[in-house]
């Protein structure tokens, strides 16, 4: 049965997509976060006859993406997803920070509507600009019949939210999925084919978001690499850190340098989550540890949301 809810809201944060440099053929040296959301939408003139409005929450280069606009991007992508006219949500973001700000929104909201994120490699000005297909594509997953949870759109290919990784700093189909996992689908001439399911999972609420200027928990990632130091961990234990993830090396080995600051934050009430450095995998053997099958950054999210939740 087809969905009575039609209207999909386009929120803008900024990024690439809307990012614009003096060159058509600089894809690098540009300023994200430069166009509106609207100008964006306008860019695509297949959106025209589609029932879309457009918001514009943040204009941030997604390197600078905050805790602050974490909880109001959630908030109002919860406010609009409770109209019944809304079929969905999309969002342009940058790349660099996506993975973080999908797997927050999976995990508060696990919404029952899509809530697709897209984004872009090459600016908005460039010669072969990516973003126009990429917003399309969102729009045509966000539009197909039976899609839920939070999934990103990048190149075609469709991400889970709680999977994704950026692995390239510069080509088109910059993602990945860990730990071995693929896309839940790939976008084509604007049809979905799906291989895998929906994100799912419980919501975790956004009650459980700091509310106004209020502090999120403290949480750190420290790689351990070849000739660590100890000096950073007891430099955060003495400045309050609330919680640490460790990028090890491998299958979640430590730096013998870093064992002993380990032990003595984990002794003073600190958790500390081990992870794998290496892009794909997990920490086998550790199953029953939280972090063993998420990235480093996807596990800080989570994390701070227990932290969040005592
Ligand atoms: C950003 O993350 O905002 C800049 C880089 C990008 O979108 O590719």
């Amino acid at each position: 049965m087809q969905s009575a809810a039609q209207t999909l809201v386009i929120i803008g944060t900024g990024g690439t997509i809307a990012g614009a440099s003096g060159s058509a053929t600089d894809n690098v040296g540009y300023k994200a976060g430069s166009l509106s959301v609207n100008t964006l939408v306008a860019a695509v003139p297949a959106l025209a006859s589609r029932s879309l409005e457009a918001e514009q929450l943040a204009q941030l280069d997604s390197k600078d993406m905050d805790h602050a606009t974490w909880a109001r991007l959630a908030r109002r992508v919860q406010a609009h997803l409770e109209r019944p006219e809304v079929r969905g949500v999309v969002i342009t973001h940058g790349t660099d920070t996506l993975e973080e700000t999908a797997y927050l929104l999976q995990r508060v909201l696990a919404p029952r509507k899509p809530v697709v994120l897209t984004a872009a490699m090459r600016p908005a000005t460039a010669i072969q600009a990516d973003g126009p297909q990429n917003l399309l594509d969102a729009v045509a997953v966000a539009e197909s019949e039976g899609v839920s949870g939070v999934v990103a759109v990048v190149a075609g290919q469709v991400w889970s939210g709680l999977e994704l990784r950026k692995t390239h700093s510069y080509r088109l189909d910059a993602f990945e999925a860990g730990p071995d996992a693929g896309a839940l689908a790939v976008v084509e001439e604007g049809v979905l084919r799906r291989f895998r399911d929906w994100p799912a999972g419980e919501a975790l609420g956004v009650a459980r978001l700091p509310a106004g200027g209020q502090a999120w928990p403290w949480v750190e990632v420290l790689g351990s690499h070849a000739g660590a130091d100890a000096r950073a961990i007891e430099a955060w234990r003495v400045a309050g850190l609330q919680g640490l993830v460790l990028a090890c090396t491998g299958n979640g080995t430590l730096h013998e340098a870093l064992e002993a600051p380990v032990r003595a934050l984990k002794e003073a009430g600190v958790p500390v989550w081990r992870t794998t450095r290496c892009a794909q995998g997990r920490i086998v053997g550790a199953s029953d540890e939280p972090g063993a099958a998420l990235s480093p950054w996807a596990a800080r999210v989570e994390l701070m949301l227990r932290l969040l939740a005592d």
